[in-house]
């Protein structure tokens, strides 16, 4: 049988100063050298206000039209998407959060990019392509077209960021070879497994899906 864990130790200090009067008084200290950071009175204004509560304005360029945000410096690129814009916009997946996925894959400036990953703040005059700035309902990418026609999706979480990876890659070699997109997509996961509908979908679209092939999978 484990033992009980031992009772704490006493918080008095040999000097006879407990641990919460410590750290009350550190709080203490805390707070009045915020106060000794803030501007001398008279020096901040109204405009000052959101500088002061850390917020910090950026302006960069999202599906081709010209945007202003304030946020905090620790507001991810997915959280400002997902979270801050009015309207939001959702079609960027949060999976893991942590660089782990591509679900949350965005174009900057052209090349894919972790949205998780990115700070909103380092967007600055940079352009921000998201599924929505890809193609709509009704009219949608061929990339979107060829998923939809080779069933590459299941739950769905996965293929917003795909299909943004697959468009950058196919953007920049639009007669890539399926080994070449394999590479650049490497950092997409699918837990579906779809990926054999997702490289059918490739294929569709760089025009490699002959007539053999489509006689081999008995279509
Ligand atoms: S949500 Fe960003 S990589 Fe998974
Ligand atoms: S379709 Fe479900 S994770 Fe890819």
């Amino acid at each position: 049988m484990s033992e009980h864990p031992p009772e704490p130790r006493s918080t008095s200090s040999a000097g006879g100063v407990s641990r919460r009067r410590f750290l009350q008084g550190s709080g203490g200290a805390l707070a009045a050298g915020v106060g000794t950071a803030a501007p001398a009175a008279g020096t901040a204004s109204a405009a000052d206000a959101p500088r002061l509560r850390g917020e910090v304005e950026v302006r960069f360029e999202l599906n081709g039209e010209a945007r202003t945000a304030r946020v905090e410096p620790r507001t991810t690129l997915l959280s400002l998407l997902r979270h801050h814009l009015q309207p939001p916009l959702t079609g960027t997946k949060e999976v893991c959060d942590r660089g782990n996925c591509g679900a949350c894959t965005v174009q900057i400036d052209g090349l894919p990019a972790y949205s998780c990953l990115t700070l909103a703040v380092d967007l600055a005059g940079r352009r921000v392509r998201t599924i929505e700035g890809v193609g709509t309902p009704e009219s949608l990418h061929p990339v979107q077209r060829a998923f939809c026609e080779q069933d590459a999706s299941m739950c769905g979480f996965c293929t917003p960021g795909f299909v943004v990876a697959t468009v950058a890659a196919l953007e920049r070699e639009p007669r890539a070879s399926l080994e070449r997109v394999k590479e650049r997509l490497s950092g997409n996961l699918c837990r579906c497994g779809t990926y054999p509908h997702i490289f059918a979908a490739v294929q569709e679209v760089t025009g490699q899906r002959t007539d053999e092939v489509y006689r081999e999978e008995g279509r």
